[in-house]
């Protein structure tokens, strides 16, 4: 896969030399660029923003210097469809960061992203660009950076683990929280590793049973234990169909309970409300 990332702070991408992007740049997987924006101004203060149309506080990404690195890095292998880039913009406004939408990116095979700063890039930046790719304009959360130079380190981490060869265990990911399949609305559950005691705290005897059937549904239980406890909107978006019988014991000892007409699960006092 390549990157491209353009930014008016390159050394804050310097994550992306570290740990499993780096070592998938290393080994190749991830073809990585960097660039300066500035390069493409041509004043002496080598400006980037400019006061907003209709104005109000903050400052406006330009659309030339956007315009003039785009094209630029375009021209380097640009081909339309399935095999060609996707513009990535990083911005509060954007549609949220999923696991969805990591899965969907890592299937891309040129992802270009361009975090902005101020009050964000001039919007016929991403129309024009519209035209020639799809552009993803994505929210990593529900607050407002700085910059998103952060959003796409994010971005680019939870992509780059999905990417065939770059997790040591090509399975590491499929019983991650969110995974697509039986993972999909849940959270992953606690985890445990040696040694069996610390500072008088155990751990769940089913785990050092040898019994996988019952460690499978100890984990799936305890998925949806931390879901209902943390993250109940996601349970809410499942359908009737997602739980076996025994998810349906967990969730009523939970106080979940079907709602009437039987897709949507929900907390029982919500219900009786
Ligand atoms: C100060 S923010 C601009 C906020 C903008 N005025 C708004 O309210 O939508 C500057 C840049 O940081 C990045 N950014 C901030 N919060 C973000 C978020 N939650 N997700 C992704 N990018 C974000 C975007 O690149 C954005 O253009």
């Amino acid at each position: 896969m390549r990157l491209d990332v353009v930014t008016i702070f390159p050394e804050y991408l310097e994550p992306l030399n570290v740990s499993l992007v780096g070592k998938a740049r290393a080994r190749g997987q991830l073809d990585v660029h960097v660039h300066d924006l500035r390069q493409w101004t041509y004043d002496r203060h080598n400006t980037v923003d400019d006061t907003p149309y209709g104005g109000g506080p903050g400052m406006v990404m330009k659309t030339e210097p956007w315009g003039d690195a785009l094209d630029s890095l375009l021209a380097d292998g640009y081909e339309a469809g399935d095999g060609g880039p996707v513009l990535v913009v990083p911005t509060p406004s954007g549609r949220p960061f999923t696991q969805e939408l990591a899965v969907e990116l890592s299937e891309r095979p040129w992802l270009v992203f361009t975090p902005a700063r101020y009050e964000g890039i001039d919007r016929r930046v991403m129309d024009e660009y519209a035209a020639r790719m799809p552009v993803y304009e994505v929210s990593i959360g529900d607050y407002v950076l700085a910059g998103g130079e952060a959003a796409v380190l994010v971005i680019t981490e939870a992509v780059a683990r999905l990417l065939p060869g770059v997790l040591g265990n090509a399975a590491s990911h499929r019983d991650d929280s969110f995974a697509p399949g039986a993972m999909a609305n849940l959270l992953e559950g606690p985890v445990y590793t040696k040694p069996p005691e610390w500072r008088g705290r155990g751990i769940p005897d089913v785990l050092l049973s040898g019994h996988h059937g019952k460690i499978a549904r100890w984990r799936r239980d305890e998925a949806l234990r931390r879901t209902a406890l943390n993250r109940p909107d996601l349970l809410e978006r499942c359908a009737a169909a997602d739980f076996d019988k025994k998810d349906r014991e967990m969730l009523s000892i939970l106080g979940w309970a079907p709602e009437p007409g039987g897709r949507f699960w929900r907390k029982v006092q919500d219900v009786e409300e």
